[in-house]
Order: C-alpha cells, then structure tokens, then sequence
C-alpha cells in the first residue's frame, strides 16, 4: 500500500516536474500562456457548439422549407394560413411561425404544462400537439383570452388582483389549465382547482399564491357568468 501510495505521488510529481518542464523549457509555453490556451480552448468549444446548434437549426429549417404544407388552422377565433413541417409540434408554429409569444416552451416535452392551450376547450400540452393534427379545431392561446376591447379574462384579472406569480413564466399555462378546467367545474374546492391544474408545474414553487389566483379567478368567472 505504501508503495502504490509512493507509486501514485511520484506518477503526480513527475507529471508536475513534465509539465513544470515542458511550461519552463526555453522556448516552451509560459505558465501564462498556458492557461491563456486552456480558456481559449474552452471558448472555442463552446463557440464550436454554438456553430453547430446554428447549423442544425439552419439545416433544421432549410430541410423544413422543402417539406413544409400550407395548411388553414383556427387560432384565437381567426383563420390562420401557416407553412407547416409534419413533425412540426403546434407551440413551435404559434411561437415561431405565428408570433404568438404568450404559450411558452418550458421542457418541450410534456413535463411542465408552460404551454398549454385550449383545444376544442380542452387543456393540451402544444408542445406535444403535432400542428397539422389541429386543422378543424379550435385553438385557445392566452391571447385568444381577452374580449376584444381589451378587458381581461376572470382568471387572468385575478392574477392581477392576487399577484399570484412571481417570474411569470409558468404563468399562461397556468392561466389556460385553469380556464379549462372552470369549464368543466365551474365552482371548484381549493383541492379540485389544485387537482385540476395539477399537470402545471412552477419553478418559482409559488403554488400556494399561484392557486389563490386561480380561485380568485373561478369567483371571477362565476361573477361575469351569473
Ligand atoms: S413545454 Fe410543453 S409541457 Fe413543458
Ligand atoms: S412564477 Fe416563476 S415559474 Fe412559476
């Protein structure tokens, strides 16, 4: 054991004493620069997969264009004419294609509930809804929930009232989980609210004001609806 532990500094002197040799030798690397190298080093790694990220969405979207359709689907009460891929997910042609901002992309990939919508009323995942499957329904952003004068939703009037999120990121998900849920259970307990929307996640973990909002928002909507 001694002698593997002797074994094992001497390997680590002599690797120091090779590279102290090497970073001293005339002409060698100075410390300075060697370091200098490391940090360069690691910056055009990065810079390296940053390159590489740009060129596959590059490649990502010049491959799209040859197999992109022209397809009608309905968003927020309007027609909306769109190119899209046939694996393209519905919150990429609403971020990116239709400039609708408001549904967020959180995991991308059916986790977190940042993107939720309404289809046909229904709570769904759009980061999990493949685009060209939502021809003939309805699709419900956040900004499909203000009236057209600009008066907010019940529920998003509450957020307000309640300051109910602290980033706000999660927020519109949350938002639409919630006016789903309403229409199915209009005058829900704290329990059922937190039931329902429970496929949302927060990582502010503001869940007790967040669930405030929400109710707040449902004695909202039950208002506007009497
Ligand atoms: S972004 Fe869709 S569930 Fe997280
Ligand atoms: S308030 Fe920040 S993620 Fe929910």
């Amino acid at each position: 054991m001694p002698e593997d532990e002797d074994r094992t500094k001497s390997d680590h002197t002599s690797g120091n004493a090779s590279i102290n040799a090497s970073v001293n030798a005339p002409g060698a690397l100075t410390r300075r620069r060697f370091i200098l190298g490391v940090i360069a080093g690691g910056a055009a790694v990065g810079a390296a997969s940053y390159r590489f990220l740009a060129s596959s969405s590059h490649h990502r979207s010049s491959s799209s264009d040859a197999g992109e359709r022209l397809i009608t689907i309905q968003v927020n009460g309007k027609q909306r004419r769109v190119d899209v891929m046939k694996q393209e997910t519905l919150a990429w042609t609403l971020r990116y294609k239709l400039g609708l901002t408001g549904t967020k992309l959180g995991c991308d990939r059916a986790e977190c509930g940042a993107c939720t919508v309404l289809i046909d009323d229904v709570p769904h995942y759009s980061c999990s809804v493949l685009t060209h499957t939502v021809r003939g329904r309805k699709v419900v952003t956040i900004e499909g929930l203000a009236s057209e004068d600009g008066k907010l939703h019940p529920v998003q009037q509450a957020v307000i009232d309640e300051q109910g999120f602290q980033c706000a990121f999660c927020m519109s998900g949350f938002v639409m989980s919630t006016v789903g849920f309403l229409k199915t259970n209009p005058n829900p307990t704290r329990t059922e609210l937190a039931h329902g929307i429970s496929g949302n996640l927060c990582r502010c973990q503001d869940y007790n004001k967040i669930l405030n909002a929400m109710m707040r928002g449902a004695e909202n909507l039950r208002k506007v609806s009497a």
